[in-house]
C-alpha cells in the first residue's frame, strides 16, 4: 500500500516557527514531527510514501534521503551510534517520492496531485499534523495498521474517527453514522460533512487524519467542486464515494495529538517528554516541584 502525505501547506498556525522551517520538521523531543508519521506508516506495512509538497519544503525530502557526507564523517570519526541513528531515519525498504502542489487549493486537490504517482490504485492518506504513535509505540499498530488489514479483507474504505467535544465539531470533518462504534471497531458511514457549524453536526465523531481509500475515489475527487472555505475538500469526495460504495468509520484506540497548533504541539511535547524512557526522569526531577 502507498501513502500520500500532504505537506505543501505553509503551517500558518505554527508561525513564526514555521516561516523558514517546514512545520513538519519542527522537532518533538529529539526528532521531527514527520518522522513519527513515517514510522507509523512503516508499522502499518506501507512501503511507498508520496509527499505532496511545495518548493519551499524540500528539506522534508532531504530528511529521508541519504546524506553521504554526513555518513562518511561519522564513519571516519567512528561514531557508530549516531551513524545508526542517521541511517534509520528512513524505515528500511521504504520508498519516497514527491510531487508539487502548485497552488494551495485544499486537501482534496493535494491528494489528487499524487494520482500520477499512486496510479489507479487504492491508497492511504496521512495528515502530518496528527500524531497517533508515541515513543512507546502504544497504539501505533492499533489504528492505521488495523484499518489497512480491514481494507485488505473487505475492500471497504476506512476513515479514522475520534470523539470530540460538541463545541469543536466545526474544526473537523464529521461522520454521519448508522450507529456509534466502540473503540477499535467500525460502523457504516451514511455521510461525512466538512466542518459543520456547532449545533448542526450529525455526530461528535471527527475525522482525524488517517484514511484508507478505494481507488474508486479518484474520479470522484477529480470532479469535486470547491466546498467549505472555497477549497476542494477530501471530505466531499468521501461523501460522494459513500453514495456508490460502502465506507466505514474506524473509531480510534488511544487518542490523537494535534501538532498543527501551538497549544496541541506544546501539550504533546510535554506528554511525550514525560513518557520518554530516556528523558522522563530528567523532566520530572527538574520540574517536579512546579507540577
Ligand atoms: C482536515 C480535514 C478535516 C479533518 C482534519 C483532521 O482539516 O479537512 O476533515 O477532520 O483535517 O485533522 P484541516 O485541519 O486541514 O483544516
Amino acid at each position: 500500500m502507498k501513502a500520500v502525505i500532504p505537506v505543501a501547506g505553509f503551517g500558518t498556525r505554527m508561525l513564526p516557527a514555521s516561516k523558514a522551517i517546514p512545520k513538519e520538521l519542527i522537532t518533538l523531543l529529539d526528532k521531527p514531527l514527520i518522522q513519527y508519521v513515517v514510522n507509523e506508516a512503516a508499522l502499518a506495512g506501507i512501503t511507498d510514501v508520496v509527499f505532496v509538497t511545495h518548493a519551499s519544503k524540500a528539506a522534508i525530502e532531504n530528511h529521508f534521503d541519504t546524506h553521504f557526507e554526513l555518513e562518511s564523517q561519522l564513519i571516519n570519526k567512528g561514531n557508530t551510534e549516531l551513524l545508526k541513528c542517521v541511517r534509520s531515519i528512513a524505515p528500511s525498504g521504504m520508498c519516497f517520492s514527491a510531487v508539487r502542489q502548485a497552488r494551495g487549493q485544499g486537501l482534496g486537490h493535494a491528494v489528487l496531485c499524487a494520482r500520477s504517482l499512486i496510479g489507479d490504485d487504492d491508497f492511504v492518506v496521512m495528515l502530518p499534523d496528527v500524531l497517533l504513535s508515541d515513543y512507546e509505540c502504544n497504539h501505533a499498530k492499533d489504528n492505521l495498521a488495523a484499518m489497512c488489514a480491514r481494507f485488505a479483507e473487505s475492500q471497504v474504505s476506512q476513515i479514522l474517527v475520534e470523539d470530540v467535544p460538541p463545541t469543536e465539531v466545526n474544526k473537523y470533518g464529521i461522520a454521519d453514522l448508522a450507529n456509534i462504534p466502540d473503540k477499535g471497531a467500525v460502523a457504516q458511514l451514511n455521510g461525512v460533512v466538512e466542518k459543520p457549524p456547532v449545533g448542526s453536526a450529525p455526530s461528535t465523531l471527527a475525522v482525524v487524519g488517517r484514511y484508507v481509500l478505494s481507488r474508486q475515489i479518484w474520479p470522484l475527487l477529480a470532479q469535486t467542486e470547491p466546498g467549505r472555505g472555497g477549497e476542494v475538500q477530501l471530505t466531499d469526495a468521501i461523501d460522494a464515494l459513500i453514495r456508490i460504495a460502502p465506507v466505514e468509520a474506524f473509531r480510534m484506540t488511544g487518542r490523537s495529538h494535534d501538532c498543527g497548533s501551538k497549544a496541541g504541539y506544546i501539550e504533546t511535547f510535554v506528554e511525550y517528554a514525560l513518557r520518554h524512557p530516556r528523558y522522563c526522569e530528567l523532566v520530572k526531577s527538574k520540574f517536579a516541584e512546579n507540577m
